[in-house]
């Protein structure tokens, strides 16, 4: 267990066993820091309570030390089609595989996070829980599945698992009160500006970086900290709170016949609801429970045939916003009922492109606009619309997310190969920026892809300027539609597969950012089949070897 595991017990090894036994592990699994800060309440409660407990990231926990865990706390996110954090994977397929442990002296709680518009809610969760289940541990409360709107359940979930957990751990010993292992609480240093209290910035400028005729509308994005004290570290990203947009908020309250100007309340105070549409209820991601409750409120009884039908629902939310809802189903809601139907704006959050050596108190963006048409009105996504729609000077509430599993090497000489093909060159400029202020010397190699040279050349004069300098030694770039076939990143990889695999047995960290659907997954087939040829071995062993870079935070994934 990582408190004796942590240094020589001059008790001994029986004082050792009854220390280890009073103590809740709290294992956190996080991709965006949600996981990551829950965990973080929960043990700092615990703390409070008086009880010793050891919090500790998956990615850093050694999967054998679960056999001496007496009484553990999971709370994981999930992500895309059901899977978890890239840094629970490595639990994750430990619990299913031949070392896992009888755990039946095991007494555990699984808190689930996620997101119902997606199809595998809190999927990782639900599998955590089962495998430890299957293992023999005893579930001893029932687990809970939070949605992105999770603020408000946190409290109490808290408070409703100590409750289980500390007559048993009290019981085996007396209270401890000492923290064995809180990493995650040292990050979370208080800062005054967070995701519960943002800080109102500043927006220096938007520039549109992709050419006239490009199909594609990304922007940089200039945002000042100044005076907020806020730092970031390249591989974090930025939490950004949108205000939808005007002219959308204004044709809801016209179809469903509402008085902006009415007062509603939200989170216990009282606003109109004008304002509440434009910046506190999320207005474009559709989900299900929206659906459920609009039809309830406004007694729509085929929407609510449809609520009831998982699989046509999903196809319906797929491609409909919530505006788009409210204009296919217009009825006679109240303006309270309609506010209580919706949920709570999440934060959007954006890897951050830049880095403080290099800008100081500014922190750069590399937004993507969404932007599609269909129900007879144009669609654009909820922050990348805002971000169109800001000028120098408007004001935007931010916050950092600390991304600790997106880290350039410690040793400034270490290699380094980016792959970032279209929006996800963003944390690589960060990288490239803070390499350059440092005088790092390691080798850097970029990989990046997007539909046409002359059109779609992220930061291209930045980016050749690095590679005059020498600060990238290489770049090699794959533009998609510049030819009859289709060329992409990964195909470049494999072109140079002898130099990609030479570098990684010099010690490179390998970075991807980007679209996970789609290019990480064939970016990661390419990988291994490098391996495989140039280590000369099979596919299995080249993916064992690229579970061992993961493993030692050689193999790092941003990818959206
Ligand atoms: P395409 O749209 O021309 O097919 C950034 O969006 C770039 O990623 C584009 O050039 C896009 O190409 C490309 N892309 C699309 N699918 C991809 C995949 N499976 N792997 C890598 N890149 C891909």
């Amino acid at each position: 267990l990582a408190g004796s595991a942590e240094g020589a017990d001059p008790a001994g090894p029986a004082a050792a066993a009854s220390a280890e036994a009073a103590t809740l592990t709290v294992l956190y699994g996080s991709q965006t820091g949600n996981a990551r800060h829950v965990a973080g309440d929960l043990a700092q409660a615990a703390r409070a309570r008086g009880l010793t407990v050891s919090l500790v990231d998956m990615a850093d926990y050694k999967p054998t030390q679960l056999k001496s865990e007496r009484f553990l706390t999971v709370v994981v996110s999930t992500h895309g089609e059901g899977d978890p954090p890239e840094s629970a994977e490595k639990l994750h397929t430990f619990l299913t595989s031949r070392k896992a442990p009888d755990l039946s002296g095991a007494q555990v709680t699984v808190l689930g996070l996620g997101d119902s518009s997606y199809e595998f809610y809190c999927q990782a969760a639900v599998d955590f829980e089962d495998r430890l289940r299957a293992l023999g541990a005893t579930v001893v409360a029932e687990r809970l599945l939070l949605d992105v709107d999770y603020e408000d359940q946190v409290d109490g979930w808290v408070e409703s698992t100590l409750d289980v957990f500390e007559p048993e751990l009290t019981a085996v010993t007396p209270a401890g009160g000492t923290v064995v292992q809180m990493p995650g609480l040292a990050a979370a240093a208080p800062t005054a500006y967070s995701r519960r209290s943002p800080f109102l910035a500043e927006i220096g400028e938007v520039q549109k970086i992709t050419g006239r005729t490009s199909t594609k509308d990304v922007r940089h994005v200039e945002i000042s900290l100044e005076g907020s004290g806020l730092t970031y570290q390249p591989g974090d990203s930025l939490g950004v709170f949108f205000r939808n947009d005007p002219e959308a908020v204004d044709g809801v309250l016209a179809v469903l016949e509402l008085d902006g100007a009415q007062e509603v309340t939200l989170g216990g105070s009282t606003t109109t609801l004008r304002d509440a549409l434009l910046d506190d209820l999320e207005l474009t991601q559709s989900y299900p429970g929206f659906v459920q409750r609009y039809a309830e409120a406004a007694g729509l009884e085929t929407l609510a045939e449809l609520a009831q039908d998982t699989t046509a629902l999903r196809s319906f939310l797929e491609e409909r916003q919530i505006y788009d809802i409210l204009h296919e189903h217009p009825a006679p809601v109240g303006a309270q009922q309609l506010v209580d139907a919706l949920r709570k704006m999440q934060p959007r959050l954006y890897s951050i492109a830049s880095s403080q050596r290099e800008v100081e108190d500014e922190v750069h963006l590399t937004v993507g606009v969404l932007e599609w048409d269909g129900f007879g009105r144009p669609h654009l996504g909820g922050c990348s619309g805002h971000v169109r729609r800001s000028e120098e000077g408007d004001r935007v509430k931010v916050y950092v997310e600390s991304g600790e599993h997106f880290r350039l090497p410690q040793d400034p000489a270490v290699p380094t190969i980016m792959v970032g093909p279209g929006t996800g060159i963003a944390p690589f400029r960060a990288f490239l920026q803070e390499r350059d202020a440092a005088g790092a010397e390691g080798e850097n190699w970029l990989f990046f892809g997007n539909p046409h040279f002359t059109q779609d050349f992220l930061y291209q004069v930045e980016m050749q300027g690095y590679l005059r300098s020498g600060l990238l030694t290489r770049m090699d770039v794959a533009f998609s539609r510049d030819q009859a076939d289709k060329v992409y990143v990964q195909d470049r990889l494999r072109q140079h597969g002898a130099e990609v695999y030479d570098w990684l047995e010099r010690g490179a960290h390998l970075y991807v950012c980007g679209d996970a659907d789609r290019m990480a997954k064939d970016v990661h087939a390419a990988l291994v089949d490098i391996v495989a040829e140039h280590r000369g071995v099979g596919s299995e062993a080249a993916e064992d070897y690229l579970v061992g870079l993961r493993d030692a935070r050689r193999y790092q994934r941003d990818v959206y």
